[in-house]
């Protein structure tokens, strides 16, 4: 009989994952918990009026919810009824003690773990699908296995989705990966693993790994990624300084087949949740081995990223004569990238601050993600929230996009053009607008790496 699941954290990670689980195991009860109980109320409203937004989400929770996937709660009750237990709670930097600004902020994890122990009444297989520092693993066994009744197996199956595509990275993924414990019970555990990803995903796809193999891989593929970003992002402030143009440079190394051409898209810088975490992680990580060469190597990415957004401001002030002050200056897009309303460590919101020390009067405008921007600069005063990006531009100096929402290109920029105060400027750090159009209009446009 196929074994129940629950997943232990109701977030990006475990709503999404569980309700793609349900939907391609029918056959399955799959229960996800969560502390918080106003995010599991929002799990079940009635209009589907879900915690986060991701294209394609509504309709798998409409397909499973109240058939094989429940929202609860009800953490003893479902850790009890479930034989298979993913534990996907939050792991941020931590801000304090040992490591504070590097490691990983472990508490949530080992109270997870300390919770499951106490209620189980049978052996259990534990999945980490947060994101974790190598050898996290033998930590929770360690305290999984000191004097306990039942037999508890951890694996460490991580979570390779992106924000805004996460139901179909989740149907189509490149790979799926669990690690495990190279000993009988956790060949048995792999396979149970295995087992409910084979119900969609090739079997080749699905790669076995032993358990710190599996962890420090997801921090590898984050950090290359974000490398890459940090790579091409580098490239586009030397193209400015030379007349080069940066998505010409990037679809040219793109076309070296051992290059490829993804994730050289020059912009604001990344952000997200986990790029500068697990950066930072990893950073942490090779400090404490000793690897002080390879810590610094890593911590280029993310201080090459953080001076993306001090460049884009720069080179503003800049082009508005020197000063900023009591200039209207709106935002198109808060979200970190496009397609969702998830505004964690967005280039934005640093972008945001920074206008907001010299003075700039800021006008914010996003589709999906005023209310998360609206709380993360709650400490600043008279920044106007506007949905209407055409309200939101009337009478500003600049527009400076910083989010590539897909309709943003399809404004009507005439309209636009005509409501703001005149010289208007662009700047598209996204390099998603038509450059040549804009300036037909009259606009002064600035991109990024041009
Ligand atoms: P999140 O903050 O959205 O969700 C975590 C949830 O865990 C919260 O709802 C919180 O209330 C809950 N929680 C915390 N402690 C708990 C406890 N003791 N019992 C029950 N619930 C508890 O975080 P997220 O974005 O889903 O990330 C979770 C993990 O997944 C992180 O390690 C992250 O690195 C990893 N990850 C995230 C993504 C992503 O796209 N967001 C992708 C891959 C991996
Ligand atoms: C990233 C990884 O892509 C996922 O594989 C991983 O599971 C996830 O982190 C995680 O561990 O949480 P995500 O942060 O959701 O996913 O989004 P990405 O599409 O990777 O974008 C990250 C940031 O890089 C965004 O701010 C995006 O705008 C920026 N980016 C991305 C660029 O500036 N240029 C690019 O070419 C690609």
């Amino acid at each position: 009989m196929n074994k129940n699941i629950v997943c232990i954290g109701a977030g990006y990670i475990g709503g999404p994952t569980m309700a793609v689980i349900a939907k391609m195991n029918p056959d399955r009860k799959v229960l996800v918990v969560d502390i918080n109980a106003k995010r599991i109320e929002e799990w079940n409203s009635a209009d589907y009026n879900l915690p986060i937004y991701e294209p394609g989400l509504v309709d798998v929770v409409k397909e499973t919810r109240g058939k094989n996937l429940f929202f609860s709660t009800d953490i003893k009750s479902a850790v009890q009824e479930c034989d298979i237990i993913f534990v996907g709670v939050n792991t941020p930097t931590k801000m304090f003690g040992r490591g504070a600004g590097r490691a990983s902020d472990l508490q949530y994890w080992e109270a997870t773990a300390r919770e499951i122990k106490e209620y189980a009444l049978g052996d259990k297989i534990i999945i980490e699908k947060s994101t974790l520092p190598v050898r996290t693993a033998a930590a929770m066994d360690a305290i999984l296995n000191d004097h306990a009744r039942y037999n508890f197996t951890v694996l460490s199956n991580p979570e390779f989705l992106a924000e805004g595509t996460a139901i179909k990275d989740l149907l189509e993924p490149d790979r799926v990966l669990i690690g495990g414990p190279q000993t009988p019970a956790g060949h048995d555990a792999i396979e149970e693993a295995v087992e409910i990803y084979s119900a969609w995903v090739d079997r080749e796809k699905i790669l076995t790994t032993n358990v710190w193999s599996a962890e420090l891989t997801k921090l590898a593929a984050n950090a290359f990624l974000a490398q890459r970003v940090s790579s091409i992002n580098a490239i586009a402030g030397l193209c400015e300084a030379t007349g080069a143009d940066v998505d010409e440079v990037a679809r040219v190394i793109g076309a070296d087949k051992r290059i490829g051409p993804k994730f050289l898209k020059a912009g604001p810088g990344f952000g997200g949740s986990c790029f500068k975490k697990d950066v930072l992680n990893l950073v942490y990580l090779c400090e404490t081995f000793g690897l002080h060469t390879a810590a610094e190597y890593w911590m280029g990415v993310i201080e090459m990223n953080d001076h993306q957004q001090e460049r884009i401001v720069s080179r503003l002030f800049r082009e508005m004569f020197n000063t900023l002050a009591n200039k209207k200056i709106t935002l198109f897009g808060f979200a970190f990238k496009a397609d969702t309303g998830d505004t964690r460590e967005t280039p934005a919101g640093k972008v945001a601050r920074l206008l907001a020390e010299e003075h700039v009067r800021l006008t914010i405008t996003d589709p999906k993600a005023l209310n998360n921007a609206q709380r993360d600069l709650a400490d600043l005063d008279g920044i106007v929230y506007e949905s209407d990006e055409y309200k939101a531009a009337e009478l500003s100096d600049a527009i400076i996009l910083m989010t590539d929402w897909r309709h943003y290109p399809t404004l009507d920029w005439q309209k636009i053009y005509d409501s703001m105060r005149k010289p208007a400027l662009v700047y598209d750090t996204r390099n998603c607008l038509d450059a040549n159009e804009l300036r037909k209009i009259g606009f002064k446009v600035l991109n990024i790496g041009k």
